[in-house]
């Protein structure tokens, strides 16, 4: 009999297959299809700081009464709050499996609040979507790594649910700043996030979106960090993301550490049907395998358990183009 049992976080997922943060998690019924496929969790599209302060923007531009502002602010973020929290009590009402809202912020005190109705409103943990690119040319990167710390304490003072951080591939030191914050008490990190990707038509002379989805040659990264991650942080909770598309790359999450994984973009493009297929033909596989549980495999290929870790790193990247003609 074969168990596809996970930890992560802190819950137990009958799988490790968990669908990401998107538009695709916005309705609780189809939230629900999603745990008939299969799904091993969920997690809730983002509630986004930014688009409550570009809401109200508008609002206020449109209103005669710049003494309005406090108010618009207050009532755009009230309502945007009271959605959200509707969509994590209905989707609870039909879902059985954990589900895991979604917060995108920048900024530490502004969320402090509504994490406690979160967990009110019944949602079984919490992700952070921190939201920070490195751009200035005078940054001291310590400081990112102090508003990742400082926004997890500040939720985990305010919330007994599990909290994770959802990190992207573009801070600095991945494995340091993974460790900060477990040692600041957060339960689980996503790696990674993929931000909005950027592109010029040059026909237009415009600045466009890219490729919204993610494709196979995104998983490299996500591999290679899963992995160091978990090979030097012992005990750490990794939920890999971006660029998990079929089994296989589920597989290879697990074995470079991973507890769980999180797809997106597949689920896009072939619909909630993947989840099945993929849990399919992982069991298939750990048949093959002679395997019973994801214990007997998690981690088996990370950073600390193979002969030459050299091969997650970038020496490895030298050798290839120093011997290619
Ligand atoms: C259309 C779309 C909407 C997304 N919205 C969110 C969001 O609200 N919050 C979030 O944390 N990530 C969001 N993401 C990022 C995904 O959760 C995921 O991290 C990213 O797509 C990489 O995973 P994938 O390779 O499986 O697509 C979104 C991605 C897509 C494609």
């Amino acid at each position: 009999m074969i168990d596809m049992k996970t930890q992560y976080a802190g819950l137990t997922l009958r799988n490790p297959l968990i669908i990401g943060s998107s538009g695709l998690t916005n309705n609780p019924e189809r939230n629900k299809e999603f745990e008939k496929a299969g799904a091993g969790a969920i997690v809730l599209k983002s509630l986004f700081e930014e688009q409550i302060e570009m809401q109200s923007d508008v609002l206020m531009q449109e209103s005669d009464y710049p003494e309005a502002a406090d108010y618009i602010r207050g009532y755009v973020k009230a309502n945007q709050i009271k959605d959200y929290l509707e969509l994590i009590q209905k989707t609870k009402e039909l879902c059985t499996i954990p589900v895991i809202a979604s917060i995108n912020c920048y900024k530490v005190d502004a969320w402090i609040e509504f994490a406690r109705q979160i967990e009110l409103a019944g949602a079984d943990a919490i992700e952070l979507n921190v939201f920070f690119m490195e751009t200035d040319l005078t940054y001291n990167s310590d400081t990112t790594r102090d508003l990742y710390v400082n926004i997890v304490r500040k939720v985990k003072e305010t919330v007994s649910i599990p909290v994770t951080v959802k990190i992207s591939k573009m801070v600095g030191n991945i494995p340091a700043l993974v460790q900060t914050l477990c040692v600041n008490g957060v339960d689980g990190v996503v790696l990674f996030n993929r931000f909005y990707q950027p592109d010029i038509d040059i026909n237009n002379m415009q600045i466009v979106s890219g490729n919204v989805f993610s494709n196979h040659s995104d998983l490299s990264d996500t591999i290679r960090w899963t992995a160091i991650v978990a090979g030097k942080i012992p005990g750490v909770s990794i939920a890999s993301s971006t660029g998990v598309h079929d089994w296989e790359d589920v597989v290879k999450c697990l074995l470079a550490g991973a507890s769980a994984v999180q797809m997106c973009s597949a689920v896009y493009t072939h619909g909630g049907e993947i989840i099945s297929q993929v849990l399919t033909c992982m069991e298939e596989w750990m048949h093959q395998a002679h395997y019973q549980s994801l214990e007997q495999f998690k981690g088996k290929l990370n950073y600390a358990n193979i002969p030459n870790p050299a091969m997650y790193e970038r020496s490895q990247f030298m050798k290839y183009f120093s011997n290619r003609d």
